[in-house]
């Protein structure tokens, strides 16, 4: 099979400056404050900021696990392998007026156009994501671009942080400083002393000092992998920019300060539940819902999730349950 890899932009930009975007019978404009997207049963409207960031963390986890909502009408869900970009698919009102549409698309073609859009309509005073405290604004007329911000990877460890030729602690040398909501966390690292022949397998770092040093919100990062298990602490301020709709079950261990979950059906968006979780809390978000999480201060939130493959099959064949555990 040949993928066609060539991104569909416009050859001259709009008045603002901004270039336009095709991908399959989608279309994608921006102008000073809005984004434009259109299909052939209707269109939408976005601010740009909030477009931005929700695109920002689709390209960067690579679509990430299950749907990715940048609100209540456009998204993508992750087939891991294809992905399907819809409208009102997830939007109970789209449905029944059966307006919804939704394209099945090889992950490197979306991939592609995504990136360029990220990249021409984010200008050089913003950074996707950052906190609203900490970044310029996402408004205006085309002016610059912001590169390093756009393209930065998502941090993961290969077994731990702090293991030999693995991800390390971070420091101010390594242009991290602690974060101005977190100067009070204590930044001493434990001491480890490693039997001769065992240096290559044991070591250990302070997990709150790590992400002290954060300068990103909303962006789980990789700090230790045990088989498919994954331990993605994040730091959080303001909302998470994209309602995830689970293909499988999430836990989440709030290490400080607290975050209010709206917790809606996954497929039709009815609200299901408010989980408001202060420091200490431990909850299981189920296999079937969407969630977006309100952060009032920076918070620290360790995300953990399983990376099997066989999940999501397994639950929507009803082969695994929704929920986690029975009590
Ligand atoms: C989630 O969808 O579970 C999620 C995503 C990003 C975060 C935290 C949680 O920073
Ligand atoms: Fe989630």
């Amino acid at each position: 099979m040949t993928i066609q890899l060539d991104v569909d932009r416009s050859a001259d930009v709009n008045a603002d400056g901004y270039h336009e975007f095709k991908l399959g019978e989608f279309s994608f404009g921006r102008d000073e404050f809005f984004v434009y997207i259109k299909w052939p049963t209707g269109g939408h409207i976005m601010s740009a900021d909030a477009f931005l960031r929700a695109l920002q963390r689709d390209v960067a986890w690579d679509f990430f696990y299950g749907i990715v909502n940048f609100d209540g009408v456009f998204g993508t869900v992750n087939h891991y392998g294809t992905v399907d970009m819809f409208a009102g698919r997830y939007n109970d009102s789209y449905r029944k007026a059966e307006l919804d549409y939704s394209e099945n698309l090889e992950t490197p073609v979306i991939r592609e156009t995504f990136k360029s859009m990220l990249s021409d309509w984010t200008n050089q005073s913003f950074d996707p994501f950052a906190s609203p405290h900490e970044t310029g604004s996402a408004f205006g007329v085309k002016n610059g671009a912001n590169e390093a911000a756009v393209t930065r990877q998502r941090v993961a460890a290969a077994r731990m942080v702090g293991l030999p030729g693995d991800q390390q602690p971070r420091t101010d040398e390594m242009g991290f400083p602690i974060n101005r909501m977190f100067a009070d966390v204590d930044q001493s690292e434990p001491v480890v002393e490693v039997e001769p022949g065992f240096e290559d397998e044991v070591a250990a770092f302070s997990l709150f000092a790590y992400l002290s040093r954060s300068n990103v919100t909303w962006n789980p990062s990789v700090v230790s992998v045990c088989k498919d298990s994954l331990a993605c602490p994040t730091t959080e301020e303001y909302i998470l920019p994209i309602i995830h709709g689970n293909d499988r079950v999430e836990w989440f261990i709030q290490l400080s300060d607290q975050i209010t979950w709206e917790v809606e059906d996954r497929d039709t968006g009815a609200v299901r539940s408010r989980v408001v979780m202060k420091a200490g809390d431990v909850s299981a978000m189920p296999a079937d819902i969407r969630h977006q999480g309100y952060s009032p201060k920076r918070s620290m939130l360790l995300v953990w999730e399983n990376n099997s493959q066989a999940i999501p099959e397994a639950i929507a064949s009803g082969k695994a349950p929704t929920y986690p555990i029975e009590f």
